[in-house]
């Protein structure tokens, strides 16, 4: 298979750090720009990202408007016997999902669990650009790099960080080409305390001990979880509604797009023309 379509893979063994949210956002900004779209749910067990486009289609269904959506799919753990065969059954899984992709598509956006686990790790092994969301705490940071916490200094790679750095050795003999590893925080307090200060210091020296780029990230927004309900990102909220768009929904969207400026979508696949938008508002 010749490889066109460019793999976005959202990555962190924490849990919760916002994984599927951004997932998503990604996938509805790149398609807003008129990109080709797939989306993979590698956490079928959870299911966040195929719940959340679920609700989108209800949404679609529902009001008959128009919200331009990706083609999807969800794999499912293996339930085979043996530890090989699971593994086997998995990569056959994930290979022919990118291959049917690969054809209609001019990004596919992965959405991983908040675990390690083969079909994770293996989808690392496919990612050209890697997007991990962390939250601001120590917990997180503790993923990325062995920290002494008494004096702060940075001892060395930890448990997330050299996963990656396998994944990007087998994806080098794979094909020869790298991956483009992105860490953005999110929700960020807007507080600018102390905590915040060292986490922004840390990552800095992180990022060149771990190979990876900073992006600017998503502060802390109660938007997020009320847009997941309707199906919805902020991507598709209409300035024309009425009473316009609060502070927080037009900070939060200019987030959003400054993380797309970040992966550079263009540099991969040129620019797309925009789609037309739908006349219908949107609330
Ligand atoms: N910037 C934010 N502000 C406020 N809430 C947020 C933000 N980002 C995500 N959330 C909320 O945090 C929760 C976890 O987010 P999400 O499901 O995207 O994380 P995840 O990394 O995919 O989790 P998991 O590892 O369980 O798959 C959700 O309720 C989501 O709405
Ligand atoms: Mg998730």
């Amino acid at each position: 298979m010749k490889k066109t379509a460019h793999i976005i893979v959202f990555g962190n063994e924490k849990g919760g750090s916002g994984k599927s949210t951004t997932a998503m956002h990604t996938a509805i900004a790149l398609l807003r720009l008129g990109y080709r779209v797939g989306t993979l749910d590698l956490d079928a067990r959870q299911g966040t990202l195929t719940r959340y486009l679920k609700k989108r289609f209800d949404y679609i269904t529902r009001n008959r408007d128009h919200l331009p959506s990706p083609a999807h799919m969800a794999i499912e753990r293996s339930n085979c016997e043996s530890v090989g065969d699971q593994q086997a059954e998995e990569e056959a899984f994930l290979i022919m999902a990118l291959e049917e992709f690969n054809h209609v598509c001019d990004f596919v956006v992965i959405d991983t669990p908040g675990t390690d686990s083969f079909l994770s790790r293996l989808a690392h092994s496919y990612a050209d650009t890697l997007i991990t969301p962390m939250n601001d705490s120590f917990i997180d940071l503790d993923l990325l790099a062995d920290i002494d916490m008494k004096n702060h200094a940075v001892k060395g790679p930890s448990i997330y960080s050299k996963m990656v750095n396998d994944q990007r050795k087998i994806k080098r003999i794979r094909d020869g080409s790298e991956i483009d590893w992105i860490v953005m925080r999110n929700r960020v307090s807007h507080l600018n305390n102390n905590n915040n200060k060292i986490i922004t210091k840390l990552l800095e020296t992180i990022s060149d001990l771990a190979g990876f780029r900073l992006a600017p990230g998503f502060g802390e927004r109660v938007v997020f979880k009320e847009l997941f309900l309707k199906g919805m990102t902020l991507l598709d909220l209409k300035e024309d509604i009425e009473g316009g768009l609060t502070m927080s929904q037009i900070s939060a969207r200019q987030e959003v797009r400054n993380l797309i400026t970040t992966i550079k979508p263009e540099l991969a696949k040129g620019y797309a023309k925009p789609p037309t938008i739908s006349k219908k508002k949107t609330a």
